[in-house]
């Protein structure tokens, strides 16, 4: 009996999701002989009448260095909520009744869900009402409970740590402090890899709250040492102890909060106690876009393989996870349980850019 299987990729892009992609088709069909599905934009494929076509491997062909995801995806809302306004009042619809009755008539074995923590706990709600879903872990965030990487994460940091490199020639010329925001939402996973691969002075994250006179002092003790300018590597959900992440002003009442600015209040708080010229940048979404780098190539294809002898062994429920330098399954449940964040006690990276002088901004600095 043929299987049938279908995949679809949700939440923020991430570089690498076209690899995961190219590697279920081919690995489907070249050693299952399998029917490949691909559901347009994330979940929502499901609830178009032409959101979900056949994959074959000319489908896939030469999307391994493409960036984004020749699937679509959406990262606007609850994936499995479709909100609408009416008489400007929100309202909330559950479209998983839609979804589990498309997928049933399908005939699914099995439903590929490459997505980060908020597409992964929207797959979970499926598989408890039914539908069999395998979680692939993306984000440049590197957030994902269960798994130690997660798609997109390795090329973000290596963005990042050439555009910190970068910042490195001006901040030295100008003898100036130059703070670079960089995303990862409540998780500094992204901050820290990066400021530790391009050099910064100091490296804030959220899981860290910062005191400023710790960071001003470490930046005045750079100078006085002969090092008159400095680079901060600052998590978009970073902030000071007894104070609050910072948020952008919405577009428009519909839209969610979304994190951003806490680059320019440092850089302005670190002028006024420092007296050095500080500037600013957020990098943004140049840390998502664009092609992979090989090292998520690479991992892109082992889940992606993984994904589908799983499906093989009729093994759903479950994430395919990166751990211990092994590849295996890890519960959906758990993963959408929990939120996966730096650990400051036992995290290496965190005990190596301590040993190495960089200034996290804690007291214990
Ligand atoms: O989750 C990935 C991520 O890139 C976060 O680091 C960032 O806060 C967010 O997406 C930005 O997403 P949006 O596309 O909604 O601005």
């Amino acid at each position: 009996m043929t299987r049938r299987i279908a995949i679809l990729t949700g939440g923020g892009d991430a570089p690498g999701l076209n690899a995961v992609i190219r590697a279920v088709v081919r690995t489907a069909i070249l050693r299952y002989g399998w029917d490949v599905l691909g559901v347009r934009d994330g979940f929502d494929g499901f609830l178009y009448p032409d959101g979900i076509r056949p994959l074959g491997l000319e489908d896939v062909a030469g999307i391994l260095p493409r960036g984004g995801t020749i699937l679509g995806t959406v990262n606007v809302g609850k994936p499995l909520m479709r909100r609408t306004w009416q008489a400007g009042r929100e309202v909330l619809e559950d479209l998983s009744p839609d979804i589990l009755a498309r997928a049933r008539h399908l005939n699914l074995d099995a439903v590929l869900v490459v997505g980060g923590d908020g597409t992964l706990r929207a797959a979970a709600e499926l598989m408890v009402k039914g539908l069999p879903v395998i979680g692939i872990p993306k984000t440049i965030d590197n957030d994902v409970y269960g798994t130690e990487r997660t798609v997109g994460f390795a090329t973000a940091v290596e963005i990042a740590a050439q555009a910190l490199d970068r910042l490195h020639s001006t901040a030295e010329s100008l003898h100036r402090v130059m703070v670079m925001e960089l995303m990862g939402r409540h998780a500094g996973f992204l901050a820290l890899h990066a400021g530790l691969a391009g050099g910064a002075d100091v490296i804030l994250i959220p899981e860290i709250p910062f005191h400023y006179d710790v960071v001003a002092e470490a930046i005045v003790r750079r100078a006085r040492q002969g090092r008159p300018f400095s680079i901060v590597a600052v998590a978009e959900g970073a902030y000071p102890e007894g104070g609050a992440p910072v948020y952008q002003i919405p577009d428009d009442v519909r839209s969610s909060p979304r994190l951003g600015g806490i680059g320019g209040v440092v850089a302005a708080e670190l002028q006024a106690r420092t007296g050095f010229t500080c500037r600013w940048m957020a990098l943004g979404y140049l840390q998502r876009g664009g092609p992979p780098n090989a090292a998520d190539r690479m991992l892109a294809t082992l889940f992606g393989v993984k994904a589908v002898e799983l499906a093989a062994q009729g093994r759903t429920g479950v994430l395919v996870a990166w751990r211990a330098g092994r590849v295996e399954p890890f519960p959906l449940e758990e993963t959408a349980r929990h939120a996966r964040r730096v650990q400051p006690e036992t995290d290496p990276w965190v005990q190596a850019a301590r040993a190495i002088g960089i200034c996290l901004g804690d007291a214990s600095f």
